[in-house]
């Protein structure tokens, strides 16, 4: 089946996690090309500080994703600011937690899954009836790598975005013949705050790394900007992509997951490895 173009330069779209890393970068690059942009986060600063580097019509809110109902009545709001159909609902706000499973701690685990699983679908569910009564329209929802393969203490991240790939595949199939689509976006390491704003107790490794260690790593082995990856979002949603992969590394998980559904990490450990030693150096540890 041929598939649609969805153009979104010029078209308004709505944003989750607006005020950082790659809700920020969507942001910039969608209101540069001219879509009026609704964003929405948790953080009121920093959204306010990604509203003062627009210059098209924007509308702001602060959002909890985690609560359904506010996530339903900020829909009737972008409905009526609307200037245009809306072509594309990003929900992308996401965080984070590292801790083996043993250690993990219930509530770390239940706020992130609030946040990545419910607050995706509270988002699905708030904004799809705008597109489908469009008949046009594109919802994009933000899995990652790590909804790709399982990773070590990252049990409950992982759980959250296969959960994510799992519920927006399923939805695809119930929108087929429509003109509104489903998109699962798998982003690899992107240099953002993610790390630096998750929940980790102690080092899950036992190297007794402090939590700012550990993001400054992830910072140094992230492979891809965040402007990179909404330029690649964008892209791929403009070219009626199903699912987008974001940066080299996610190839790589993408196709080592295929190849190997069960031993991909034998190869992933070494790489991953290599990477961390390669920035330890850089960081002269
Ligand atoms: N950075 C990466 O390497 C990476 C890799 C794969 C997937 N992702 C996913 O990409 C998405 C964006 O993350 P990012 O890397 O830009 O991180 P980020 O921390 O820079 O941005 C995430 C944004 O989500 C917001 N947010 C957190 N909780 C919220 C809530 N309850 N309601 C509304 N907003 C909330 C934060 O305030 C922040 O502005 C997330 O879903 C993340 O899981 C990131």
């Amino acid at each position: 089946m041929p598939r649609t173009t969805r153009p979104l330069s010029g078209h308004p779209v709505m944003i989750t996690g607006a005020a950082s890393g790659i809700g920020r970068g969507l942001a910039q690059l969608l209101s540069r090309r001219g879509s009026p942009v609704a964003i929405a986060d948790i953080d009121a600063d920093g959204l306010k500080q990604t509203a003062a580097g627009l210059s098209g019509p924007v509308l702001t809110r602060v959002l909890d994703v985690a609560d359904a109902a506010d996530q339903l009545a900020f829909a009737d709001e972008v409905r009526a600011w609307l200037p245009a159909p809306l072509a594309a609902v990003f929900n992308n706000a996401g965080v984070a937690v590292s801790s083996s499973v043993l250690d993990a701690v219930p509530a770390d685990d239940e706020w992130l899954r609030r946040i990545n699983f419910d607050g995706v679908v509270n988002g699905t569910r708030a904004f799809l009836p705008i597109l489908v009564e469009q008949n046009s329209g594109a919802i994009v929802n933000t899995s990652s790598v790590f909804g790709l393969a399982g990773m070590p203490y990252q049990s409950a991240y992982c759980g959250a975005k296969f959960a994510v790939r799992g519920f927006t595949d399923a939805l695809r199939q119930e929108l087929r013949g429509t003109g509104v689509s489903a998109v699962t976006v798998h982003p690899g390491g992107i240099k953002t705050n993610i790390a630096r704003n998750g929940r980790v107790r102690k080092d899950p490794e036992g190297k007794g790394r402090t939590h700012e260690q550990m993001a400054a790593e992830f910072e140094a082995i992230a492979m891809t900007t965040p402007e990179k990856a909404a330029e690649i979002i964008c892209r791929g949603v403009e070219r009626g992509k199903a699912r987008i992969l974001v940066g080299p590394d996610a190839y790589l998980f993408d196709i080592l997951t295929r190849v190997s559904p069960t031993h991909y990490f034998d190869v992933l450990a070494v790489v991953m490895g290599a990477a961390r030693g390669r920035a330890a150096k850089g960081a002269g540890r």
